[in-house]
């Protein structure tokens, strides 16, 4: 028997494919690695003879796809000397862009928009030491903001603009690729910013070009109904919905995300609330996965697209699901209608509960 070397994370595992060199100084905390799990019970529910799996971006360090571009963004920012680093966030990046700062000892200025950020991520944010600036704004407004303050200040954006973050991202792709042994057939994603359904693109494309793999996925992003710039066709103002992580109005990856769909020959469609939060609560309770509403959309999406056969049986189908549910609890415990009972601290008590329970289901 031997002993697999220690995983360090995804630059090292992907070194020869991600812009560092031998002397740069990594900035990691073992991300990336995250499990793909087949689902059961969804496609049997469905109906339908599909290979169904989801690839849990959830389980990473801080909870979400975001420490994949976090550690080559803060790497490089580091190597190249920069002292503080700054993004506009709905939470995920924010949390991220503060744990991996506190990683390389510089400082993080994190913009969130008020009122509309989930308890988790605020708290990573501050725990980790990030300086947060609430504003009485969105995301979109917040991203112009963080644009126009780096021009004078001495920090390094963190968002999806810093190509940096879409090459950390890549390597998602690059793990399902080596883990189904080639590409799905189908592979379906949350699309906010359109940072992460570029990156995965870009990855495919790069194993396909390098002739490590055959073929391509079709790419499929999935937004929220009042957040859906990429189905109206044109940028939209006040974004709504309560996947919040998702509530953008003001895509960063605009052309890049419609070269995906044309490349790819995908799609784009949308959700109403009530469905992504159906989605979400369907995962937690058919299979064990518990991710965020923003992440559902992806299987959301997934299941209506092999319900009606734009998803033909047979495929082999991917969804990303993008941060961890415990990001915001809240929303979740909201959609618990069971609730939680209270009992006498009694044998006879806990006994009456679990029987009422047994005879009741
Ligand atoms: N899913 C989650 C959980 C996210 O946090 C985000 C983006 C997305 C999907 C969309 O990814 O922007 O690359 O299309 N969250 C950003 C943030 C905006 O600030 O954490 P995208």
């Amino acid at each position: 028997m031997t002993l697999r070397a220690r995983y360090t994370g995804l630059i090292d595992r992907y070194r020869d494919r991600l812009p560092v060199h031998d002397d740069t100084r990594i900035i990691c905390l073992g991300e990336g690695n995250t499990p793909l799990v087949r689902l059961n019970n969804i496609p049997r529910l469905l109906g339908r003879e599909v290979d169904m799996y989801i690839k849990y971006e959830g389980l990473n360090p801080t909870g979400s796809f975001k420490d994949r571009g976090m550690t080559m963004a803060v790497t490089k920012a580091v190597e190249e000397g920069s002292q503080a680093i700054i993004c506009a966030s709905t939470g995920n990046t924010s949390a991220s862009a503060a744990a991996y700062a506190a990683r390389a000892g510089i400082k993080a200025f994190v913009l969130i928009p008020e009122g509309k950020i989930a308890m988790g991520k605020l708290a990573q944010a501050m725990i980790h030491g990030s300086t947060v600036i609430q504003i009485q704004g969105n995301f979109d407004d917040g991203m112009e903001l963080v644009k126009q303050v780096a021009e004078t200040a001495p920090v390094t954006i963190v968002n999806s603009i810093n190509p940096y973050r879409l090459q950390g991202q890549k390597t998602a792709a690059f793990e399902i690729l080596e883990e189904l042994g080639g590409a799905p057939d189908y592979h379906c994603l949350p699309v906010g910013n359109a940072g992460n359904i570029s990156a995965h693109w870009m990855g495919y494309k790069e194993y396909h070009e390098h002739g490590v793999v055959n073929d391509l996925p079709v790419m499929v992003g999935y937004q929220a109904s009042g957040a859906a710039p990429f189905l109206r066709g044109e940028m939209v103002d006040n974004p709504e919905t309560v996947a919040t992580a998702i509530r953008i109005g003001h895509p960063q990856s605009w052309d890049k995300a419609w070269a995906v769909q044309k490349e790819s020959s995908g799609w784009f469609d949308e959700f109403s609330d009530q469905e992504i939060l159906a989605a979400q609560k369907m995962l937690t309770e058919k299979e064990g996965i518990f991710c965020e509403p923003a992440s559902a959309i992806s299987v959301a999406g997934a299941m209506r697209d092999i319900q009606s056969g734009k998803i033909p049986a047979g495929a082999k189908v991917v969804c990303t699901l993008t941060g961890h549910g415990l990001k915001d609890p809240d929303t979740a415990i909201g959609q618990c209608t069971a609730g939680v009972q209270t009992v006498q601290a009694s044998l006879g008590a806990v006994e009456d509960a679990i029987m009422s329970a047994i005879g009741g289901s």
